[in-house]
């Protein structure tokens, strides 16, 4: 079974092709991030008219390298929510063009979906019951997947986003767009204990809120103008870790769920990565990392999800329109 997937819900113009939704067989990502950092962030219409023009060079180089022409593909499948909408309309009009030229159905996927099945694509044992915690630029979520396709939403950012709140603070340090791998690198050099910001919410419940602790750093930075910036990046990192680590592990268990699991583009955080790997194995709990590659936006996640959708639920119609603010339950 070979699922041809793409993703361009924001600032990457990806497409993957996925055998029975486990191999990788191509993966092409062409980020626009260069070309959104003057502008400190993602501007739709730029992401837009920058799909346009990738999509047809990113398929062609996913098909060559994974070796196949678009008519060996038994599904095509792209991301269709949520998402910036032009961005979004760019991938799903690629997938449903070449779904009506080849017959192959086409599959719509949910974006935080994809990042769910990310894990699945290098851990052959990894299956559900899991609990994720989706972090990416747009949104906090933790999910308990009890089966596959099966998803309860068991908190979520009340205010900013995780990867939201780390592109913030670095614009406010002068570190640049995007902020969360400037401030990863930064905060290698600097101590994590030098300012205890605040962590908000952290023994209240499963859900997140970002926003107070971006203004703390602003305030920090506001009194305190000689600080060290490694120690402002490093501390306000260690905060975010602490409440996402925290969360996720009062997430599996309150669901009696051994097996955690994080994506999106902020669980390529090094600081992250390391405390889910002391927590969890201190917790007698499994934990799944997926490869950086992976944890950023990709269409192997898409393809992968598409499989599991394909088998269980059907092709979407092709009258199937975009949702940027569609809900994973
Ligand atoms: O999942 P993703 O690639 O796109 C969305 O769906 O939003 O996530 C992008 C977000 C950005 O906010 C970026 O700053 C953050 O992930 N990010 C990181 C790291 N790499 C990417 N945040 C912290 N540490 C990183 N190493
Ligand atoms: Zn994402």
């Amino acid at each position: 079974m070979l699922v041809l997937g793409i993703e361009t819900s924001c600032d990457e113009t990806a497409a993957a092709v996925v055998a029975d939704g486990r191999r990788i067989r191509s993966s092409v990502v062409a980020s626009q991030a260069d070309l959104h950092a003057r502008f400190g962030g993602v501007v739709p219409e730029v992401a837009s008219r920058t799909h346009v023009e990738l999509i047809i060079p990113v398929l062609a180089q996913a098909t060559v390298e994974a070796g196949v022409e678009l008519g060996d593909v038994d599904a095509v499948a792209a991301c269709h929510g949520p998402g910036l909408a032009g961005a979004l309309i760019v991938g799903v009009s690629a997938a449903k063009a070449i779904s009506l030229a080849t017959g192959a159905p086409y599959v719509g996927v949910h974006h935080h979906e994809a990042h769910l099945y990310a894990a699945l694509l290098e851990d052959p044992d990894a299956g559900p019951p899991l609990v994720t915690l989706v972090v990416s630029g747009g949104h906090t979520l933790l999910v308990a997947m009890d089966d596959h396709l099966r998803y309860r939403v068991l908190g979520q950012t009340v205010d900013d986003a995780a990867g939201e709140a780390f592109d913030k603070v670095a614009r406010f340090l002068g570190l640049g767009y995007p902020g969360g791998p400037a401030i990863d690198r930064l905060a290698t050099t600097g101590d994590p204990h030098a300012i205890a910001f605040p962590r908000p919410m952290l023994d209240d419940g499963l859900d997140f809120s970002f926003s107070g602790l971006k203004t703390a750093v602003v305030q920090h930075l506001r009194t305190h103008p000689d600080a060290e910036v490694a120690d402002v990046a490093a501390s306000f990192q260690a905060a975010v870790v602490d409440v996402c680590i925290t969360k996720l592990l009062r997430a599996a268990q309150v669901s009696g769920i051994d097996t955690v699991v994080i994506g999106g583009g902020v669980a390529a955080n090094t600081a992250l990565r390391a405390r889910l790997l002391d927590d969890a194995d201190a917790a007698g709990l499994r934990a799944v990392l997926p490869s950086h590659e992976l944890c950023t936006d990709n269409a192997a996640m898409i393809a992968a999800a598409a499989d599991y959708r394909l088998a269980r639920v059907g092709p979407t119609p092709l009258d199937g329109g975009i949702d940027p603010s569609l809900r994973l339950d």
